[in-house]
Formats: C-alpha cells, structure tokens, sequence
C-alpha cells in the first residue's frame, strides 16, 4: 500500500552515476573538476554553474556524482540563501570549513536564478564573495543564466550545459521503470508521453505514473485520453520577475503561459505587485489599463465561451505589463502576496465554522446547507447582532442547542450579550436544557424527529 503511494520521481532518482540518462559531457566535466578537488588540488574556477531545461538531471547528477566521489553535500535551495545576511551566515561558513570525514564538501546552491536581483540586493554579490574565498567546491544550478544580473557570477564559474532528454532517452527511462514495476506498456504510449513531456524527465515519470496506478496498465488509449500537451511550469515568483524584467514582448508572454498559476490569480499577483517595482504614474497607468482590459477578455472568454481569446488576455497580461514600463527604474521592493489570497486564508477559519453550523442546522431544520447558508443564516445573523433583544437569539441557541463557537459565529460582537440571556433562561428553565445533544451521523434519523423542535420552542414561547 504505501510502497504505491512514493513517488516515482523520488524512488527512480538516479543514485548512481550510470543510471543518469544522457548528459555525457556534462558527467565527464563534473567528475574531472571534482577529481581536481579530491585531489587536494584547486581548480582554475572555484565554482560551476550548471544550467538547462527543468527535469533533466541537474541536481540529481551533482547528488549521484557526490555519492560516487565520497563527497558531503550541502543542499540549498533559492529561499535558503535569498539574503545577503544568509549567504554571508550558511553559504560563507560552509565554505571556508574543512569536512572531518569525506573527501570535501560540495556546497550546492539549486536554482540561483531564483535570487531576486533588485529584492535580494547584494545578493549575488555576496556569493561572488564566498565563491572568491571558497576552500570548498560550489555547485550552482539555473534554468536560465544568460540575464544581465548573473554576467559576474557566470565569469567566476564554469559553465556546465545540459541538455533536453532526447525522446528515446525518456521512452528507455519509462521502460526501465514499467519493467520494475511489472507494468504492462505499450511502446506506442511511452512515445505518446515522452513527445509531450519536452524533454522533462520529471514530468514525464509523473505522467507515466498517474496512468499506470490510476488504471495498471499503460496503453496508448488510455495515455491519448488522459496525457495532455504539456507546457512547462515555472513558479509565481519566477513568472512575476520574468514578466516585470523582461527584455522581449515574447519572453513577457511565454512567462503567462507557463505559469503554474491561473489566469485569474496571476491577475491578483500582478494588481498588487505593480506598484511594488513601477513607480513612475504614467508606467502605472499604462501597467492598469493592460490589466484591465486582460480582465475584460478573460471574463469575455469565459462567458462567450471564445477560448481564443486567451491569447489577446495573455498579451495584455505578460507584454502589456511589462512595456507598460518606459522609465528604466525597477523599484527594489519585494514582491507580496495579493491581499485578496491573504484575505481568503484569514477568513478560512470563519468559512469553517459557517460551513459547520449550516452542516448541524441542516439535520434540524431539514434544508439543504445551501439553502441555510443562503437563506437562514444571514436573517440568523441579524438577529444574533441585535444589541437591542438578546433573547430571542438566546432562545434560539437554546432551542437549537447551538455551541458557543456556533454562537460566536452569529453575534459577532453581541456574543457576550447572547450568552448571558442564554444563562438566565437556562436557570429559569432547568428542563429545557440539554434536550437537543445527540450528535453524529447515527442519529441522524433521531434528530430528523426532532427536528422541528427548536422552531417549535421559539414559536410557543
Ligand atoms: N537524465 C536523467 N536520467 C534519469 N532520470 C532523470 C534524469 N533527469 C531527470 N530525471 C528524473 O527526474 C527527476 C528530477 O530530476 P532533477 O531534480 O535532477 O532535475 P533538474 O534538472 O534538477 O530540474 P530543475 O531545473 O527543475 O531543478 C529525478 O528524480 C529523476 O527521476
Ligand atoms: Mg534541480
């Protein structure tokens, strides 16, 4: 049972050198560098930036290389060392310690790219720093190095190309992963998979996965049905710097569509982030007149129907926002959260305990939780929040044997008031108290049979 629910990604990782596919260059440099290293000997350049397209052994290749080698490793990632004061603190520490034990220690630095220049300032120049004081190896790995900010890191580094798996390298990779699964495939659906997954290893294994557990088999039916295209992913962060930084009209809009965030939402991200890196008012307004008329047409598109569309939204959105900016001034403030998506998430807590009360007053009043939420608990409301008369609420509560969050919920600030009505009609009438505790879906039908009794209470009294 559990066995099935590891990733494949995560049980396949490569942990030897030969079970990385390709990227025979990229072994060969790794290995004589290190070689250097274990040597004693300090290479020519103290550090080696790896880069290429998502999922296609970077990481997993420096961490097989180190097994291999008998090198510690220190794994990083972007948000470890986002700060100047970390990289000084972790990074800079790490380098200047010699390991007891291994033959060295490997500092890996996943995803610099991930450093916001302007945000993170003095960022990479602080690991230009510990790079020049290094006594240890440092590994660095990028998607895309070739931005102007990354220039002095890239000469302190060698460069180390990776490439996208070819389409046979990922169909062997899958075999080899059905065979030890003992999964029946047809070669026609690893093909399938392997020309939509764009040479990424990682999301092609995720996809081999989703079908053969969710039906036991890989067939090319079952893949054409349930494999769609795929567009490469990148993070809110990354697609919010590469829209705002961005060079090229066409590097703006490739940044909306492969965002792992929807439409909607990037929207949100953009709306509050805007005025964090534009400051000149006519930026600005150009920046909100792109997005909003973004706006426009997606709710076009999604009424009409017209998916096409899309592609005048993604425009708006990417391009639109990012040549809005004419001033060459970028604001060095760091990116936030949309208040709308924050906002959301405060209010989960309240949309709970809304959903809870609806859920127990559903079994009484025998109404669907729409229609309470909708129809009772808004009037509900109203008379809970009455500073005015506390007792009907009060009798309610009692009638309908409500818990104090249930009331909290409904009276908001009148709470106290509620609850105090509450305890003298509870000492006045001893006998109703309590008449209304079952619970659970058991007795439900037992509740069904009272249910009308709290309406029944309020009613007669
Ligand atoms: N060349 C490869 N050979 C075998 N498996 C691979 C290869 N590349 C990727 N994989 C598979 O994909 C997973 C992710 O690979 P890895 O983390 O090394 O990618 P990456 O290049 O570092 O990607 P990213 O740029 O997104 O960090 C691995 O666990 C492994 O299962
Ligand atoms: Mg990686």
């Amino acid at each position: 049972m559990s066995e099935r629910k590891i990733l494949w990604i995560i049980k396949y990782r490569p942990k030897r050198v030969d079970d990385v596919i390709g990227q025979d260059e990229a072994k060969k440099t790794i290995i004589s560098w290190l070689t250097e290293w274990a040597k004693g000997r300090i290479p020519y350049k103290k550090a080696l930036l790896l880069y290429g397209p998502p999922g296609v052994g970077k990481t997993s290749l420096v961490e097989a290389i180190a097994r291999e080698l008998n090198f510690d490793i220190l794994e990083l990632n972007a948000s470890d060392y986002r700060r100047k004061s970390d990289i000084k603190r972790i990074v800079g520490t790490a380098a200047t310690k010699k390991p007891l034990l291994k033959k060295g220690l490997i500092i890996l630095l996943d995803e610099v790219d991930g450093i916001d220049p302007k945000a993170d300032e003095g960022g990479l120049e602080a690991l230009v720093d510990v790079i020049k004081n290094t006594i240890n190896p440092i590994i660095m790995t990028a998607n895309d190095p070739w931005k102007e900010q990354f220039r002095v890191l890239r000469e302190l580094c060698e460069l180390v190309d990776f490439k996208e798996l070819t389409e046979n390298q990922i169909i062997a990779l899958l075999q080899k992963i059905c065979d030890s699964e003992k999964i029946y495939c047809e070669r026609e659906a690893l093909r399938w998979i392997a020309s939509r997954s764009m040479g990424d290893a990682r999301a092609a294994i995720n996809d081999l996965q989703a079908v053969a557990e969710g039906y036991g088999k890989v067939t090319i039916g079952l893949v054409r049905a349930i494999v769609r295209g795929r567009e490469k992913t990148i993070n809110i962060w990354r697609t919010l710097n590469e829209i705002f930084y961005a060079n090229q009209a066409w590097a703006a809009k490739k940044a909306v569509t492969q965002s792992e965030e929807d439409y909607e939402s990037l929207i949100r991200w953009l709306n509050d982030n805007i005025p964090k890196k534009y400051s000149d008012p006519l930026d600005l307004f150009r920046a909100y007149d792109a997005l909003a008329r973004a706006t426009v047409m997606l709710s076009r598109a999604k009424i009409s129907g017209e998916w096409g569309l899309l592609s005048y939204v993604f425009d708006l959105m990417g391009p639109g926002v990012s040549l809005a900016r004419r001033s060459e001034e970028i604001l060095k403030t760091r990116y936030g959260f949309p208040d709308w998506i924050r906002l959301m998430a405060q209010l989960k807590p309240m949309r709970e305990e809304r959903e809870k009360l609806a859920e127990y007053l559903s079994y009484r009043i025998l109404a669907s939780k729409s229609t309470i939420m909708n129809e009772v608990i808004p009037y509900m409301m109203l008379i809970f929040r009455n500073p005015s008369d506390p007792v009907i609420a009060a009798r309610l509560a009692l009638g309908y044997n409500l818990s104090k969050d249930m009331i909290k919920y409904l009276a908001g600030d009148n709470t106290e008031n509620v609850i105090r009505a509450l305890e003298k009609i509870k000492r006045a009438r001893p006998e109703e108290v309590g008449k209304e505790t079952k619970r659970g879906p058991e007795k439900r039908e037992a509740r069904k049979e009272k249910s009308s009794k709290g309406l029944d209470y309020f009613i007669k009294s």
